[in-house]
């Protein structure tokens, strides 16, 4: 079924067409100010305005044109030519009892679905994943669960960085500096440091720079010894990598990292010169783009002049064997904001080129310490993933103790667990993604406010009511009676209404954020209607009715969660 909101549009759309002759939208949006109503429609004014008519006059006459019959809810008109609408209650409580019957809480799949790559993570083998790389991680996860839950086809690729210039350097520094007993504790630690190593020694010291350029070189003509030390690199980096992504319950379909499309490069570079979309430019091969443009400023460079390819001739290959294998429609690319000139130059290539798929950037800002400042150790090294993980883990530990000192040991473990890993993705996902934000472990922690732990409690506090009222095997019955007389109630199943079109409008902005207040929102209205009103105690004749409506704000809770890539307990 359509959305309220979808339908409220489609049919004041069509009143506003008979009513004037002109094909324009209604604007149907969720009011502000419930004292008002619950939609309204903002575009009559508009219409009003290119007609030089009278917009209260032509209100008038566009609700002349709804039929009370086929509409939900009553309305009236308001200021200079606003349409509010309210829904019928009865209504409500029949539609609510139709979502409760079914396994996707009411959404329609996607009208037309596609099949979607979403390219994230994505973190460069050799180095340990830092914060940075945790919001593609965490965004890339909700957004493909997202995806696929409205029914599109979904699959998910981690573009490694695992080819380039820091192998020359780690061949090297494997064979001078390594530390043999740390390498076997922590491979990826050790990585790091003889990298840097290298990198710090070969600004005064030329040979070893001269050296890391040999081996880079012989790699890349396939010698053995040095082919199969980039495989242990590889591997090593894999299972650290796997390790992470495990503990955030975070899955790939493919792990196509750069390394793969290096063969393909040649070819791509030549037909892209064939085609005259690349040529040469002071001994390197660029891509053109119209002067005047914006694109144009920085030169897209796909070969350097000792022939060596970069991460733009990968990912123009990238999109080639993508179109071949999987033939999207969509390819979503989440990373940070410092790529979005890279991206907007990639998809202009690609379109010349001739690919017509939809090419997205999900972009996103920093993650900022205390200090207003992108966050850093106390020693100003990035924070690990891993650490950070294993600090909110700790952190909800202790506020488990606290609040619920007779869980065992191991219920403890998971309490901390699901609440410490769902407060950090919930921090990064409750933000307008293109925002920078600031780190707070307080804050994402707190058991109030709009936070993973406060809707973690809500769902427990819902299961508990079912548990002490012996309901544990409640079940909604298709011809139940549903009366939904207090205000609470009825304004509780109207912010569940509102579940289809916050998806619909996280699918086209590509904004977790949105759903994220809507489960906050939820978790509000429902809060006070049990303020309000018993549960357990209620009368006879609106028990039903009350057990639905818990019943619900768990399942959309939880689903909703779910589709952050959060988890929920059944008690906390
Ligand atoms: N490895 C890159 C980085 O850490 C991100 C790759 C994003 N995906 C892509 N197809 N370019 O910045």
């Amino acid at each position: 079924m359509p959305t309220v909101q979808q339908f409220l549009e489609e049919k004041t759309t069509q009143a506003i067409q008979a009513a004037s002759g002109t094909t324009a939208p209604a604007i149907v949006k969720p009011a502000a100010n419930p004292k008002f109503g619950d939609y309204q429609a903002n575009g009559i004014m508009a219409v009003a305005k290119a007609r030089k008519q009278n917009p209260r006059q032509l209100a008038e006459a566009v609700v002349a044109q709804l039929n009370p019959a086929e509409l939900p809810a009553s309305w009236e008109i308001a200021g200079p030519g606003f349409i509010n609408f309210r829904l019928d209650p009865d209504w409500l409580g029949q539609t609510l009892l139709a979502i409760a019957q079914d396994d996707h809480l009411g959404v329609d799949p996607a009208a037309n679905p596609e099949t979607i790559v979403i390219d994230f993570s994505a973190p460069n083998v050799a180095k340990s994943m830092h914060v940075g790389h945790i919001r593609s991680t965490i965004l890339g996860d909700a957004l493909s669960r997202v995806l696929r839950f409205r029914g599109h086809t979904v699959e998910t690729d981690n573009h490694l960085g695992d080819w380039g210039t820091q192998f020359g350097m780690l061949i090297v520094g494997y064979r001078s500096f390594l530390d043999r007993a740390a390498y076997e504790q922590d491979p990826l630690a050790e990585m790091e440091r003889i990298y840097k190593e290298v990198q710090a020694t070969s600004t005064t010291d030329a040979a070893l720079a001269d050296r890391a350029r040999e081996e880079l070189a012989k790699l890349q003509r396939g010698d053995a010894a040095n082919t199969a030390l980039w495989r242990e690199f590889m591997q090593v980096s894999r299972q650290a990598f796997e390790r992470l992504y495990a503990r955030l319950n975070v899955h790939f379909d493919h792990w196509l990292g750069e390394s793969f499309y290096h063969p393909m490069l040649a070819s791509v570079v030549q037909e892209l010169r064939e085609k005259n979309l690349a040529r040469p430019s002071e001994g390197a091969i660029c891509i053109f783009y119209d002067e005047d443009t914006e694109l144009a400023k920085t030169p897209f460079l796909i070969q350097k002049q000792d022939g060596a390819f970069l991460y733009a001739t990968t990912d123009l290959a990238t999109i080639q064997y993508r179109a071949e294998t999987f033939r999207p429609q969509r390819i979503i690319y989440v990373t940070d904001g410092r790529q979005q000139l890279h991206f907007r130059q990639l998809f202009a290539a690609a379109q010349s080129w001739g690919h017509t798929m939809t090419l997205e950037h999900v972009w996103f800002g920093a993650i900022l310490g205390a200090d207003g400042k992108p966050i850093k150790t106390r020693e100003g090294q990035p924070i690990k993933l891993a650490a950070l993980l294993d600090e909110a883990e700790e952190r909800a530990r202790a506020i488990v103790q606290e609040k619920n000192p007779g869980l065992s040991a191991t219920e403890q473990a998971t309490v901390a667990r699901v609440v410490g890993i769902g407060a950090v993705k919930y921090a990064d996902l409750m933000q307008n993604r293109t925002a920078d934000y600031r780190f707070s472990w307080d804050k994402l922690l707190a058991l109030d406010g709009n936070t993973a732990p406060y809707l973690q409690y809500a769902y427990a506090r819902i299961r508990s009511i079912f548990r002490k009222g012996g309901f544990t095997a409640w079940q909604p019955a298709s011809d139940m009676p549903v009366r939904l007389l207090a205000p609470e109630e009825q304004a509780l199943a109207k912010q569940m209404l509102r579940f289809g079109d916050v998806l619909i409008e996280l699918e086209r902005s590509y904004k977790p954020n949105l759903l994220a207040n809507f489960l906050y929102e939820l978790a509000t209205q429902f809060n006070l209607f049990y303020q309000a009103h018993s549960v357990l105690k209620a009368p006879q004749d609106r028990q039903p009715t009350r057990l639905l409506l818990c019943d619900l704000t768990a399942r959309y809770l939880k689903t909703g969660l779910d589709l952050l890539g959060i988890e929920t307990l059944e008690a906390m």
